[in-house]
This record gives structure tokens, sequence and C-alpha cells, in this order.
């Protein structure tokens, strides 16, 4: 099959588009390469890979003649109040916006990789898709309006949308930004780490290769109009993730704590009992083997 994923150069959407390419399938990767983190990191990613740099909100877009979309394209993280909103709104809302509604004319389906921000202070632990959204960062909103966009745009104009809900996805290549790449990096250089909040709070982390594997199901076999939750088995506070790390490097961690980041959620987990009737998808990798794939990585494959 011919296959475009946006965000290509990221961390998701790198692994992604490699596993599509070892499955045998032709591959064109769309990233504008933003400056989030550096674009140098994005570089290293993309490379081995087929990647136009368009920007999804600016450029002009054509998706005829492509069998799906993987749209991870984006602007990721909860810090999203004040003078960044507006390239939440840019890189998320408008992006997606025309993403779909190019996607509808070409016929072409797309799974969007929405957010477990959306959710917010759940409801109901393990939170089903059914969960009313309450997101508590501008990100979070975001995210949840692109998915009303799919919704409205699978009305409108036809388009077949599958939505997937990423639970805090991590492994090899993670943002630099997120906790995991500041604790390894913190760990090997012997340097102290910032940890925000009291570290009780907890996620459904999910390694890259089940949120991979996920999201090909989802483009294979989802019926139009899902939407689905990709978490990881295993829930966990960032306390004993630190643990953790700590007994797979061999290294005490010297913690800094601050005041929790506005926006940020105290607690994910998934209930993804709907994608494993549906599609047969269950996370297949222990948080402890992916932290330990994660800290090879950035030990050996690639020393600061
Ligand atoms: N990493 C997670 O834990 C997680 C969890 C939930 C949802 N998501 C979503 O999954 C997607 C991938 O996340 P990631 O962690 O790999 O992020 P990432 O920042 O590494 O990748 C996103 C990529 O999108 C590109 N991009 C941004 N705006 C663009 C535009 N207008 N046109 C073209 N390219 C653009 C960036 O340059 C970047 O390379 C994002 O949409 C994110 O919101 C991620």
């Amino acid at each position: 099959m011919r296959y475009l994923v946006t965000g290509a150069a990221g961390f998701i959407g790198s692994h992604l588009a490699e596993a599509l390419l070892a499955a045998g399938h032709e591959v064109l990767g769309v990233d504008s390469f933003t400056d989030y983190y550096d674009p140098a990191v994005k570089e290293r990613n993309a490379s081995g890979l087929d990647v136009s740099r368009l920007d999804l909100a600016r450029d002009e877009l054509d998706f005829t003649g492509w069998d799906g979309v993987f749209h991870l394209a984006g602007q990721p993280g909860v810090r999203s109040f004040g003078d960044l909103f507006p390239l939440y709104v840019e890189r998320n809302v408008l992006a997606g916006q025309r993403v779909f509604e190019t996607a509808a004319e070409a016929g072409v389906r797309v799974v969007f990789a929405s957010s477990s921000s959306v959710y917010g202070e759940a409801e109901q632990y393990p939170t089903p898709e059914e969960t009313p959204p309450r997101p508590l960062s501008p990100y979070g909103i975001t995210k949840l309006a692109c998915e009303h966009l799919a919704r409205a745009s699978a009305r409108s104009f036809g388009l077949d949308a599958v939505v997937l809900r990423y639970f805090n996805a991590y492994g090899p290549r993670q943002r630099p930004d997120m906790a995991f790449p500041r604790i390894v990096d913190a760990l090997v250089e012997g340097r102290p780490f910032t940890l925000y909040g009291d570290g009780e709070q907890s996620r459904s982390f999910t390694y890259v290769g089940d949120v991979v594997a996920a999201s090909i199901l989802a483009m294979e076999r989802a019926g139009a109009g899902a939407t689905y939750n990709v978490g990881g088995g295993q829930e966990a506070t960032m306390n004993e993730t630190i643990e953790l790390l700590e007994s797979i490097s061999g290294r005490r961690l010297d913690v800094l704590r601050e005041e929790a980041v506005a926006g940020d959620q105290r607690r994910t987990k998934a209930d993804t009992t709907r994608i494993r009737d549906d599609l047969g998808w269950e996370p297949s990798t222990s948080l402890e083997q992916g932290l330990k794939a994660q800290w090879e990585w950035a030990s050996v494959e690639s020393p600061p």
C-alpha cells in the first residue's frame, strides 16, 4: 500500500514510517521540522526516510493516489497556555482541518493521533472511550477540537477517519521535553533532574512499538469513525519510574522538586477493552522492558 505519514521526522512518526517500510509498504513522510525541539534531532530521526518538507497548516496539499494518511504531525506538550497557544491552534487545529478536508476530497482514510489529554481529570479510571472529555490543557483542547473536526468532515464530506488516543508514548527517540529522556540524560551525565509535582502523578506509559502496531492495525482494520484508546497495560507513578530507571542504570538520581505544571493531569489510565475486542491489539512491552530499551539506546547508541 502507499501511505503518507505526517510528523515523520518526529518521535512516533519516524518509528511508524520505518515499520511501514519494513512491512513492504511505500511511505512518504511529511514534516515541517518545527523548532519545538532541536531540528537536528528530527533530521536524525528522518535519516533513511523519504520526508517531504511541507507545512500542513500553510502549504498546498493533495492526497490523490495515496491509500491512507497517518496524521501524527502536531504541536505536542501540555505547557500550552499563554504565548504558545497560537502555535497549538495552527499546528493542531488548522493543520488538522486542512488534512481532514484534503483527505475527504481524495477519498483517503486518515488515522489521527489524538491524546489521553482530551480526558483531563476523568470521571472514571481506567478510562473508557465514552467518558466525557474535559481537557485541562490548551493542548488537550486543540486535540479534542481535531477529533470534532474529523467527525464533522466525516458527516459533511464523507471523510473516513479513525481517532487514536495515545497515552504517554515512550522509547528510543522519545521527545527530549518529556520526563524519561530528561531522567535518562541526567543519569548518564550525573546531573540533577527537575521533577514537577510530588511524583505521585501516574500514567499509562505506552511503548512506542506498541503505539505503532495499534496505528497500523487501525489503518488496516478499524471501522470508519472509530475511536480507540492506545494505552500501556501498566500504570506507574513518576516516583516508580525513577526507581525503575535507577535500578536499570545502577545509578542514583539527584531529584530537584518543583511545582506541578499547569494543565498537567494527576492520573491517566487507559481502558483498552474496545481496541482489544475490535482489533485484537494489546500492549506487549512491559514498562521495565521498554525502559531498558530506552536506557540502552540513550546510553550506548546515542551517547549525549
Ligand atoms: N508522544 C506522546 O506521548 C503522545 C501522546 C499523545 C498524543 N501524541 C500525538 O502524537 C503525535 C506525534 O507525537 P510525537 O511525540 O512523536 O511528537 P513530535 O513533536 O516528535 O512529532 C511531531 C512532528 O510534527 C511536525 N509538525 C508540527 N507541525 C507541523 C506542520 N504544521 N506541518 C508539518 N509537520 C508538522 C514536527 O516538526 C514534528 O516532527 C502528535 O500529534 C502528538 O500530539 C503524542
